[in-house]
């Protein structure tokens, strides 16, 4: 029997929508269901690796056969992925991650006073783009392989690259979410894979299980190229 093409590989995927807490009762979120990130940790386990999946608010049930770690807030989630980063081969950030929370959290629940009420928000940190200057920072810079998703209504090629660039990512998954079939809690996506060069795969309407197998083949295609360099 061949061995499974990710078997002794750390994979770490990151999925669900971040939960900042306003007080003990109120929070933001947004409508990410945690699927595709679901698919790739099936993918990736399915494929022999060893595989966390460091979940924030989600709808799916999560997957058997992989390391759970539950997180609610961006800056936990940051503080879970940047303690694996020294043991991961492969990392894939599909998770929505909240770009602001609240400057403070009330300890008690807010009463209403006022007619207009303000909430200060401050920026969270980017994850992705704190693994890609964590990797920079390595003495050889290669590990892990950074896969991002974008999820785009407009110039989706454009702010691809944009973030493929910024965030020091080996791939970018984009899909634009205001296509039918698309996006958050379908059961398929519609994405274009960027790599350095531009776009790498452009994939037809399928399951988020389909999407996950090509995006770790592709993956593994790219890394076997950066490996013979
Ligand atoms: O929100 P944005 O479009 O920049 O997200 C692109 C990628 O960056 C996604 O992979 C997302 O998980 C990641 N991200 C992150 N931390 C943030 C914002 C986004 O890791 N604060």
């Amino acid at each position: 029997v061949s061995p499974k093409p990710l078997s002794g590989k750390k994979v770490l995927v990151t999925a669900g929508g971040t939960v900042e807490r306003i007080d003990p009762v109120r929070y933001i979120t947004n409508d990410s269901s945690g699927k595709m990130g679901f698919a790739i940790a099936e993918a990736a386990r399915d494929r022999g690796a060893e595989v966390t999946l460091i979940c924030g608010r989600m709808e799916a049930e999560v997957p058997h056969g992989v390391k759970i770690v539950k997180v609610d807030s961006a800056t936990s989630m940051y503080d879970a992925v940047m303690d694996r980063l020294a043991n991961t081969d492969l990392v894939v950030k599909a998770a929505a991650v909240a770009d602001y929370r609240p400057a403070s959290q009330a300890t008690h629940k807010m009463k209403k006073t006022s007619e207009t009420f303000t909430l200060q928000l401050v920026r969270n940190p980017d994850i992705l783009q704190a693994i890609g200057e964590w990797r920079v920072a390595q003495p050889d810079g290669a590990k892990p392989f950074i896969i991002g998703f974008a999820a785009e209504t407009n110039d989706v090629e454009k702010h691809a690259l944009d973030k493929l660039q910024r965030k020091k990512c080996d791939l970018i998954v984009a899909n634009n979410v205001t296509e039918a079939g698309a996006g958050f809690g379908t059961e398929t996506n519609i994405v274009s894979v960027y790599g350095p060069k531009g776009l790498v795969e452009q994939l037809p309407q399928m399951s988020k299980r389909a999407v996950a197998e090509r995006l770790l083949e592709i993956a593994q295609a790219v890394i076997g190229e950066q490996n013979r360099k």
